[in-house]
């Protein structure tokens, strides 16, 4: 992995997103990559999406280079048998009997909060846990989502623990306080509380943030205080170097679209800038499995703790 010291070889298991929703037609086959390997997208016959492996059983073709829908099927470009949504082979043109082992690997697929989610596991292992659906996802109260994607040089667990290392808002990012973080392990769920005093017009306020991570490819972080707002966090290993991270901000509506509108550049601007500036400590930090901590860090070892548990070796 790409931190030198990291205790873990393999990806982590759970959900991870490897499209958005919308980036993904009825008539579209689409080449992903995550975890290390080619994957393929497409949708069936009610619009259901289906992952799959990209290479075919056949002969080795890349079924996303050339590769053609044909009636909720996907054809190879190479000797043209063709696999349904569960990864059966359903056609050899030119022969009489279908190799009993002429399959590709299926995925197992979520589709909700704007993305469709494949559960990982080292082993094939099934889902362990679900991913809920957000409430404020496509609530007339809300606004529309706005979407930040960042791709690092980093691995999910070592991107997560930034959220609750606390000194790090006012070293790196130049908060004028640091939030305060607790958090709480309940199963594959982190929740974490950070206040954090903000200067506004009308004063000195507190700022609530509460975030849930379900695993560590999928988090929710609702802002309360000054203004509500959230962000849907997704992320996944691309491969053992480097990793993707997407947020979609929303900011609950105040009546007024110029005010909203505001409070979304604002924020988007802020991830951008955070982003930037926690990048290049993760591209070049190491992992330390016993940090020297003091009293003023946040809950960096429980964080520790509970990613554990998504590892296998
Ligand atoms: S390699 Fe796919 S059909 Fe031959
Ligand atoms: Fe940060």
């Amino acid at each position: 992995m790409a931190t030198p010291g990291f205790p873990y070889q393999s990806f982590p298991k759970g959900w991870f997103s490897v499209c958005d929703s919308d980036d993904l037609g009825t008539d579209e086959l689409k080449t992903v990559h995550y975890f290390g390997r080619d994957l393929i997208l497409f949708r069936g016959a009610t619009g259901e999406p289906h992952v799959l492996d990209a290479h075919c059983p056949h002969l080795g073709a890349h079924l996303g280079h050339g590769g053609t829908l044909v009636e909720n099927t996907v054809r190879c470009p190479f000797h043209a048998w063709r696999f349904d949504g569960s990864g059966r082979c359903v056609e050899v043109p030119y022969a009489t009997k279908i190799p009993p082992r002429a399959a590709l690997r299926s995925w197992e697929v979520f589709e909700g909060n704007g993305m469709i989610m494949v559960w990982y596991h080292p082993e094939g292992k099934p889902p362990e846990f679900q991913i809920p659906l957000i409430p404020e996802w496509g609530s007339d109260e809300w606004s529309e989502p706005q979407r930040r994607e960042f791709k690092v040089r980093s691995n999910p667990m070592e991107m997560a623990e930034n959220t609750v290392d606390d000194a790090h808002f006012k070293y790196v990012h130049g908060t004028n306080t640091m939030p305060e973080s607790t958090s709480e392990i309940d199963n594959h769920i982190l929740r974490v509380t950070s206040i954090s005093k903000v200067d506004t017009p009308r004063g000195e306020q507190q700022s609530r943030i509460e975030i849930a991570s379900h695993g560590l490819g999928f988090g929710c972080t609702r802002f309360t205080g000054v203004i509500e707002t959230l962000v849907i966090i997704s992320g996944a290993a691309i491969d053992e170097d480097h990793s993707v991270t997407t947020l979609r901000f929303m900011v609950k509506k105040l009546g007024n679209a110029d005010a909203e509108r505001g409070v979304g550049k604002a924020f988007i601007h802020e991830i951008d800038r955070q982003f930037s500036q926690d990048t290049p400590i993760w591209e070049n930090k190491i992992h330390l499995q016993r940090p020297v901590l003091c009293d003023g860090d946040g809950p960096i070892m429980q964080l520790r703790k509970w990613a554990k548990q998504f590892y296998l070796n």
